[in-house]
């Protein structure tokens, strides 16, 4: 320990920040930061491991994860561990997240705590996704290509951003390569860097103290009553405080090994084959609900929501602590505080449900087209319109006032498009419609178009 202490003075910080005093009564609800480290401890960990089977390249990729994912090897229980710590790390920064806003402990001098915090979380987000590609079945293909096709149709940036996704402008064998690079050099790197910045300012500006209502945060004044009140009524870190954070922690990662050792990650789709049109592109449990915003927005916003959402969410977290960082923390006096999570986890909760149910459409029944607005005895027309609705396309086209808003208006298409032009659309689909090709048959595709052809 002395010859280690003399040569890096390694032992007194260590001792220094294990003894450094906390405020009391930290309690409970500060045990969600340190279990999304430990989450991304185990994250590293794990990745590595599964890096060391895994064969990055389309030729392969697939058939290195069923060798990963047989049944009682080692692989498929680091697999398990990867996944269930994939979604324990989410949920984590989410909680700790809410936490961290509830209590206001962004407000001065945590504002750069806060400020990384954001980064750090849309980089969760970003691995979560990159992540579930590398599976690299029919599914992950997928959702790249979703994934890409959606950030193509924001303006400006959306094309470049498609085309850095996919390594190209198509599918192609550079995307598992740039893909896996992201998931496992770029955005771990940076999360490291911030990871760190992160715990340095928790030890370098200490653990916000439990609100207190009518306690208010000065920034002229703050850190003076702080040191005070922590010298006067704190407690060294280590253990009086810590065993809580080791106690939670320890209890998730059981929890992920137990699931991983019982369940396991959940199986491999089909093999991906890219000229099949044939795939459930949803993604883990965990992003379901923005699967199911990005499919309710109303067809005409959508190119500018795709990239306008996000940002404003992001933009919106940056400027928190900026405009906010005084005044109560407690908050039973900041109520509005409470609404906004509630409302929050509500909206995620309830769009995770939607999700759920259907993995293209919202799940809204839709009544058939009324008489009136299909005014046609021909027999095929008529059988055309039963299947505008029994096959779904109303609940994403409007015809004369009926129907849903997330594809263009029906009611004029016989006088845009030919019936070549129907045909091609309805086979094929389109950035967010369905492929009907192989859902209906041609007397049916017949009828359908046949009946468009009236809407003039
Ligand atoms: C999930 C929603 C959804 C469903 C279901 C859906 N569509 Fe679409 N449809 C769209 C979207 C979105 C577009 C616009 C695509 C684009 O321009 O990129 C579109 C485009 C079209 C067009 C071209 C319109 C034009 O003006 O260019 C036609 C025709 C069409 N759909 C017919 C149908 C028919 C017929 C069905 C049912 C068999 C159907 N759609 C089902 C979302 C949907």
């Amino acid at each position: 320990m002395g010859w280690i202490e003399d040569r890096t003075g390694l032992i007194s910080r260590l001792n220094q920040a294990a003894g450094h005093r906390v405020p009391r009564r930290s309690g409970w609800a500060f045990v969600f930061g340190s279990a999304t480290l430990f989450a991304f401890v185990l994250q590293v960990v794990t990745g590595i491991t599964l890096a060391m089977f895994f064969e990055p390249s389309t030729a392969t990729a697939y058939e290195s994860l069923q060798q990963i994912s047989r049944p009682g090897t080692f692989e498929a229980v680091v697999r398990g561990l990867h996944y269930f710590g994939a979604s324990l790390m989410v949920v984590m920064v989410g909680v700790h997240m809410a936490r961290v806003y509830l209590m206001a402990s962004y407000k001065y001098p945590r504002e750069v705590q806060w400020l990384s915090g954001v980064v750090l979380l849309f980089l969760t987000l970003a691995m979560a996704f990159t992540g579930q590609t590398l599976r690299w079945d029919q599914d992950a293909l997928w959702s790249v290509v979703v994934g890409a096709e959606q950030a193509a149709r924001a303006p400006v940036i959306g094309p470049i951003l498609a085309r850095f996704l996919m390594a190209g402008d198509t599918l192609n064998a550079a995307t598992l390569s740039r893909l896996f690079s992201l998931h496992t050099f770029w955005f771990p790197a940076l999360m490291f860097g911030l990871i760190g910045l992160h715990v340095f300012l928790v030890l370098r500006n200490g653990i916000s103290e439990p609100p207190v209502p009518g306690r208010q945060v000065n920034p002229r004044t703050y850190k003076k009553e702080y040191q005070e009140r922590v010298r006067r009524d704190g407690e060294p870190f280590w253990p009086n405080s810590a065993w809580r954070d080791a106690v939670f922690g320890s209890a998730l990662i059981l929890l992920v090994v137990v699931l991983a050792w019982t369940i396991g990650a959940p199986d491999l789709g089909k093999p991906p084959d890219p000229s099949i049109v044939q795939a459930d592109p949803k993604p883990d449990w965990y992003l379901i609900w923005y699967f199911a915003v990005l499919a309710l927005w109303p067809y005409g916003i959508t190119n500018i929501m795709i990239i306008l959402a996000p940002l404003l969410a992001l933009l919106g977290l940056l400027a928190l602590p900026l405009v906010s960082n005084k005044g109560e923390r407690s908050p039973s006096r900041r109520p509005w505080s409470i609404a906004i999570v509630v409302i929050m986890v509500g909206l995620i909760v309830s769009l995770t449900v939607v999700g759920y149910r259907e993995p293209w459409l919202p799940a809204f029944k839709a009544a058939p087209l009324s008489a009136a607005v299909v005014s046609s005895d021909d027999p095929n027309v008529q059988r055309g319109a039963a299947l505008f609705s029994s096959q779904s396309c109303i609940l994403c086209h409007k015809i004369a006032g009926q129907g849903g808003v997330r594809g263009p208006d029906l009611s004029q298409v016989g006088a845009r498009l030919n019936e070549q032009q129907l045909k091609w659309r309805i086979q094929n689909g389109a950035a967010s419609m369905p492929p009907y090709a192989g859902v209906l048959d041609p007397r049916q595709l017949g009828d359908l178009v046949k009946f468009l052809e009236t809407r003039r």
